[in-house]
C-alpha cells in the first residue's frame, strides 16, 4: 500500500479541540495518573501521546509506534519507527494503555490475531487496549461518488476486523467517540487534494482533482459533520 502521509497534517484529527475531546474521552475509561504508561501503535505524528504527556505529566514517557517517519510537531516525544508487528513481540515494557487509532485496518487478519495476543501480553493488570475505528455503518465525511463507494468497501472490511478483534479479545466494552467537525470547505478540499485517508491514495491525479471539483460543488461553503468511532475496551484481569 502507498504510504499515508497527510492524516493529521493540519486536519480537523490534528485540531486541539479534538484532541482534548478524545483524551477527556480516554480518560473516562483508563484515569490517567503520573504513573500511566501509555503505547500508541500507529501513532502518526504523535499528537495524541504528546498531548497525553502534557496534560499528566507521566513519569514515563509515552511510547509512540509508526511505521512512517512523520515530521514530528513535539520534539520532546519520542516515536519509534518500526513495524509494530515487530515491536510488540520483542519489547520487554509493560503498559497500561495501548491504543490503535485509527491503525488496525493497516494490518492483514492474521497479523490482527497475533497483535491484540501480543498486545494482552504486555499489559499491567487493568490495563487497557483501546481499539477506536471508523463507525462503519454511518460515516458523514463529504464525499465524491467513486470516494465513497471506495470507503464503503473499506468499511465493509472494518466490520470484519472489528468481529475479529472481539473474538481475541473475548471480554471487551463498545462505545462510540463523536466528534462534531465544523470546517471551511477550501480547507476539506485540500484535505482531499493531499489524500489525507488511505480511501484516497490509489485514485490517480486525474480522478482526485475531479472528485475535488465535485465535492466543491455538491456542499456549501461551511461543511458541518460528526466524526463517529467505534471504540473496542478490553481490560485485563
Ligand atoms: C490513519 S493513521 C492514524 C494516525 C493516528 N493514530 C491518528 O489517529 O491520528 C494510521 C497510522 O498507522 C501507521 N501504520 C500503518 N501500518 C503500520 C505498522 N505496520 N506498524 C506501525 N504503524 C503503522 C501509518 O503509518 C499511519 O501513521
Amino acid at each position: 500500500m502507498k504510504q499515508l502521509k497527510n492524516w493529521d497534517n493540519k486536519t480537523w484529527l490534528s485540531s486541539s479541540k479534538y484532541n482534548l475531546s478524545l483524551v477527556k474521552f480516554l480518560n473516562q475509561k483508563v484515569k490517567f495518573n503520573k504513573k500511566t504508561k501509555v503505547l500508541d501503535i500507529g501513532c502518526g505524528r504523535g499528537i495524541l501521546i504528546s498531548l497525553l504527556y502534557k496534560k499528566y505529566y507521566f513519569e514515563n514517557m509515552p511510547i509512540g509506534i509508526d511505521i512512517i517517519k512523520h515530521e514530528i510537531i513535539n520534539k520532546k516525544i519520542k516515536i519509534t519507527n518500526i513495524n509494530a508487528l515487530k515491536y510488540l513481540p520483542q519489547t520487554k515494557k509493560k503498559f497500561d494503555l495501548i491504543i490503535y487509532k485509527q491503525s488496525i485496518h493497516f494490518f492483514k487478519f492474521l497479523e490482527i490475531k497475533k497483535l491484540m495476543t501480543n498486545s494482552k501480553k504486555i499489559l499491567n493488570p487493568n490495563g487497557k487496549i483501546i481499539v477506536l475505528s471508523l463507525n462503519t455503518k454511518i460515516n458523514n465525511w463529504p464525499k465524491f461518488k467513486s470516494f465513497n463507494l471506495k470507503l464503503n468497501k473499506s468499511l465493509k472490511k472494518d466490520e470484519k476486523i472489528m468481529s475479529l478483534i472481539k473474538s481475541s479479545l473475548k471480554k471487551y466494552k463498545i462505545s462510540s467517540f463523536n466528534f462534531k467537525v465544523m470546517l471551511m470547505k477550501f480547507f476539506y478540499l485540500e484535505m482531499l487534494a493531499n489524500r489525507f485517508t488511505s480511501c484516497l491514495l490509489n485514485f490517480s491525479n486525474e480522478e482526485l482533482k475531479q472528485g475535488v471539483k465535485e465535492v466543491n460543488y455538491k456542499y456549501k461553503n461551511k461543511i458541518n459533520f460528526i466524526d463517529r468511532l467505534t471504540c473496542i475496551e478490553y481490560t485485563k484481569k
